[in-house]
């Protein structure tokens, strides 16, 4: 199995320990934290979606320009594009940057932030929104032949797409843990997002997308890859790392309290399932299997990725291998502290996790 690693590129250097209020974006950061991902050989990142925050395809026809090798993942909500300008803004950047191009769909968790940016659905026809998306774009990058669509959500005529991706296609990803998240995605993606849960959560995740998968009629061979999402707080021990996360904690609560934090104070339960899944399991107490902390996610009311993993770079990357052995092959890692992170997991803990693997694939006998 090929493992590979993602980040998450910011669009500047503020961060939740260090906010910067109002912080523009901040090309010279962005080049610089872009070409550090590619010299450590991370081989994706992704650039998120808020309705609030910068546009992923300027940011990441930036970071495709200034990099060589790593690939950009587009966070993209429908109700913010209509399918046929996103497969051409899409296949647009994939010929860019040679085929380095992935979007990851976001049904979209909640109904006040959809709100914002004029989308009223229910989650459920998001969701079925979602699947005629896929559908389309998929059908567009196909061949430039003029086709019609004609369906609840979406009605053309003639549409023939003159932008195709350099390689085909492009790959889907979708994010989620409610069953139609699984259903969706399972179906459709090439790859499934997951945030941190502990192992037996995650098996059982996985077991699901593969569920629906099987019922959709695809093969094993053809079911999504994995996608596991962890913030990792490293030191060089153990103890030390256990001292950073606690000060990490402060920080993160810190801001929050004073209102410079991403979550306001005493924000409402979340609606999306994958948040209240994190905080479900954050009453069971701090620490799951070898190194997964919870306080971060309660801190942050599971507002997006916020399970830490914390140790030494040998204890991240033996969580990290816990979780290969699941079947997980794509391991998003992201601190707190953005840039200084990229660069500690870069020295530390991807060459402690490729050599592993490397051992593991030696020792096994031929075949
Ligand atoms: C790896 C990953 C990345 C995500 N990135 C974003 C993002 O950039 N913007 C966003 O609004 N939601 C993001 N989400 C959140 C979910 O996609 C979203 O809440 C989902 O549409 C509904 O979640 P549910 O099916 O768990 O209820 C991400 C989720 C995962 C697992």
């Amino acid at each position: 199995m090929t493992v590979e690693f993602i980040s998450l590129t910011p669009p500047n250097a503020s961060t939740e320990l260090a906010p910067i209020p109002n912080a523009g974006v901040d090309a010279e950061f962005l080049t610089r934290y872009a070409r550090t991902l590619d010299d450590y050989s991370f081989n994706y990142t992704l650039i998120p979606y808020m309705s609030s925050s910068f546009d992923p395809f300027t940011i990441g026809a930036t970071i495709a320009a200034v990099t060589k090798n790593i690939n950009v993942i587009i966070a993209l909500r429908p109700n913010t594009l209509y399918p046929t300008v996103a497969a051409k803004a899409l296949a647009t950047l994939d010929q860019l940057s040679s085929g380095r191009v992935v979007v990851h769909f976001i049904a979209g968790g909640s109904d006040a932030e959809q709100a914002k940016e004029g989308d009223f659905l229910n989650k459920e026809q998001r969701y079925a929104r979602l699947e005629d998306y896929i559908k389309i774009l998929r059908r567009a990058w196909q061949s430039s032949e003029p086709f019609d669509w004609d369906s609840e959500y979406y009605t053309f005529k003639q549409f023939s797409n003159g932008v195709l991706p350099t390689k085909g296609t492009i790959r889907v990803s979708v994010g989620g843990s409610s069953d139609d998240a699984y259903r969706i995605g399972g179906a459709h993606a090439d790859i499934f997002g997951l945030w941190g849960e502990p192992l037996k959560e995650t098996k059982q995740q996985i077991d699901r997308i593969y569920e629906e998968a099987a019922k959709a009629g695809r093969a094993e061979t053809d079911r999504p890859r994995i996608w596991v999402t962890f913030r990792p707080i490293i030191a060089e021990t153990d103890e030390l790392a256990w001292a950073k996360a606690h000060r990490t904690l402060d920080a993160l609560s810190g801001n929050i309290a004073k209102g410079q934090g991403k979550v306001e104070p005493n924000a409402p339960e979340p609606q999306n399932v994958g948040s209240q899944r994190l905080l479900e399991i954050a009453k069971r107490g701090e620490v799951q299997d070898r190194a997964l902390w919870y306080p971060t996610v309660t801190a942050t009311n599971a507002r997006g990725a916020s399970t830490a993993l914390v140790g030494s770079p040998q204890t991240i990357a033996d969580s990290i291998l816990d979780y290969v052995d699941l079947g997980a092959d794509l391991i998003s890692i992201r601190g707190y502290d953005n840039l200084n992170d990229v660069i500690d997991y870069g020295r530390y803990v991807l060459p402690k996790v490729r050599e592993a693997l490397k051992e593991r694939e030696a020792a096994r006998p031929a075949a």
